[in-house]
């Protein structure tokens, strides 16, 4: 038993204290002209992401690809893709972030591989070494072997001609996914990821990562579920072992990894954290669900409005619950998102109040904060006609299936759904400039802009100084400059106020009061916040905000941060 003492500090990390942005290659700076974002835009863009102050890119797969899902179709993990460039490119851009000590974390898709890719044409064509690479199942052309459903829509199976069997896809029919049961795959997954480890990468991105261990005998699964199979291929049988192959390759680098793991609860992710598996982080997506309808993400009868008690609920389970135990990853948004100012604040009039907001509550939560290109702009979702000009795979997936299962007639009964939860809406080109498209490219882009980047772009926002990219660049400086707001405590106050979100952080004697207004509307702060001998304002999105808080009325969207 230890007897008094200093107390033991945080335990430090180099990515704990770091605070990540997430590029989408493919819509975030076009160098070539062909309409397509490439590796020589980004390379254009480090001076960029260095005056924002972030620490880490997060790369979307640029991998060679069909691009059927925009590269989570990987079919050569060792090369580029030439619409995105060439591996020197890739190694000038990683020289170019290191030169500016940024890190750079590449995305591990490993759960599917592109049918492109050379193991799945051998093993479609049951060549020895190559022949139980993936799940196949023999079985009657008409019959899946069983009921398991795609998340992109339809069954997960398909039947393959050359091979006269049924193959598994958890995603598109040209994403098959990979059997980590076979020894071989995992060897050449752990020689791939070495070498990627050796060209000096400093992390992974974990796509899809708790779906790799599926059941033997692949069991039906209830089919009055959302996604039926889903309780069977989540968090499989030797997933953990799976996961612990993984983090040994990795030990002996210095490198963070971020795993994908939708649908795990908090006392699951904390095991394949930290002292458990060794993860570094993981994406869950409770907070992303409180919009769903009753029926899921494609409920006909439209999203849930979002409820703030509630909202506060699911952040409190997992910033207390991971305390000590693991490190939360801090994200509102990505490219499989809405733009997060249109889901969680308002892209009409108060647009750089409530974007300014998500700012502060991002970048003062304990964990790392992650940040999705444009939303440093707050750039907002898109109108679409109905799936016209949709390019998400997932997307058209979705309406489809709505239509085949009789849940709707036709597309336009889908609009509304398809307006709310589109990928694409996150897709397109990032806003640099009020020059044509934008000034992502100069030729045509893949995806056309959205038809406000003449308001919403980086030039006008890094114009003045109380812009929403301004605030960030604050922010991330303040987080920087700060130890409390990477490793205080959070503590929630006035949990069932419908509209303010407060909290604080807490490190040994030092305390920071987070204060927002997650509203339209005024709202008087009332009943008990923390108090203070002294309290100062830190930041916040007014320039006049009152201090202390308590008892003001606070104005739409209002956020501030006090030392307290
Ligand atoms: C999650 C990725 O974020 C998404 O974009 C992709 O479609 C699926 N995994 C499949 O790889």
């Amino acid at each position: 038993m230890t007897s008094g003492g200093a107390r033991a500090g945080p335990d430090r990390s180099w990515w704990k204290e770091a605070v990540v942005y997430q590029i989408y290659p493919r819509s975030f700076n076009d160098a070539d002209g062909d309409g397509i974002g490439d590796l020589r835009g980004i390379t254009e863009r480090v001076d960029y992401l260095d005056d924002l102050g972030v620490d880490v890119v997060w790369l979307c797969p640029v991998y060679d690809s069909p691009q059927a899902d925009n590269g989570y179709d990987v079919r050569d993990y060792r090369a580029i893709d030439p619409e995105f460039g060439t591996m020197t490119q890739w190694e000038t851009l990683r020289s170019a972030l290191h030169d500016r000590d940024i890190r750079l974390v590449m995305d591990l898709v490993v759960n599917h591989t592109s049918s492109e890719h050379e193991w799945f044409q051998r093993s479609r064509r049951e060549e020895a070494e190559y022949a139980g690479y993936y799940h196949w199942h023999d079985g009657d052309p008409d019959d899946p072997p069983n009921n398991w459903q795609s998340f992109f829509g339809g069954p997960a199976w398909s039947y393959d001609e050359t091979r006269g069997e049924w193959y598994l896809h958890l995603f598109h029919e040209n994403q098959p996914d990979l059997n980590w049961r076979n020894p071989r795959v995992r060897e050449s997954i752990t020689e791939m990821i070495e070498w990627w480890l050796e060209k000096e990468i400093d992390g992974f991105r974990m796509d899809a990562v708790n779906l790799l261990s599926k059941p033997g005998g692949y069991p039906d699964g209830d089919p009055d579920t959302d996604l039926v199979g889903a309780s069977h291929f989540f968090n499989g049988p030797r997933l953990e072992e799976y996961l612990r192959e993984i983090v040994e390759t990795l030990s002996g680098y210095d490198v963070m990894t971020v795993a994908e793991m939708s649908n795990t609860d908090v006392d699951t992710a904390a095991d394949y954290l930290g002292d458990g598996v060794g993860l570094g982080m993981l994406f869950q997506s409770a907070h992303l669900e409180l919009d769903t309808g009753p029926d899921g993400l494609w409920d006909p009868n439209g999203p849930d409005e979002i409820d703030l008690p509630a909202f506060k609920r699911v952040i409190g389970r997992w910033q207390t619950g991971l305390q000590n135990r693991g490190w939360n990853a801090v994200f509102l948004g990505n490219h499989d998102q809405p733009r997060i100012v249109s889901r969680f604040g308002d892209d009409g009039k108060d647009r750089r109040e409530s974007a300014t907001l998500l700012a502060t509550f991002l970048l003062t939560l304990s964990g790392t904060p992650y940040i999705y290109q444009g939303d440093e702009i707050g750039m907002t979702n898109e109108e679409f006609d109905g799936l016209d000009g949709i390019d998400d795979i997932g997307t058209i997936g979705a309406v489809e299936e709505l239509i085949d299962r009789g849940r709707i007639d036709a597309v336009a009964e889908a609009e509304h759904l398809i307006n709310y939860w589109s990928r694409d809406h996150a897709r397109t080109p990032m806003q640099w400039s009020d020059d044509a498209h934008a000034g992502f490219t100069d030729g045509e882009p893949w995806f056309p802009v959205n038809d406000n980047y003449r308001a919403i772009n980086v030039d006008r926002e890094r114009g003045h100084e109380d812009s929403i990219w301004q605030y960030y660049r604050r922010l991330i400086d303040l987080r920087h400059r700060h130890d409390i707001l990477v490793y205080g405590e959070y503590e929630l106050y006035l949990p069932d106020h419908p509209d303010i979100y407060a909290y604080t952080r807490t490190l040994e004697d030092d305390r920071a009061l987070v204060v927002l207004n997650w509203a339209e509307t005024a709202t008087e702060i009332e009943g008990p916040l923390p108090e203070a001998e002294s309290m100062d304002l830190v930041t916040s999105n007014y320039d006049d905000t009152a201090t202390p808080p308590h008892g003001a009325v606070f104005r739409p969207y209002e956020a501030a941060v006090y030392w307290a």
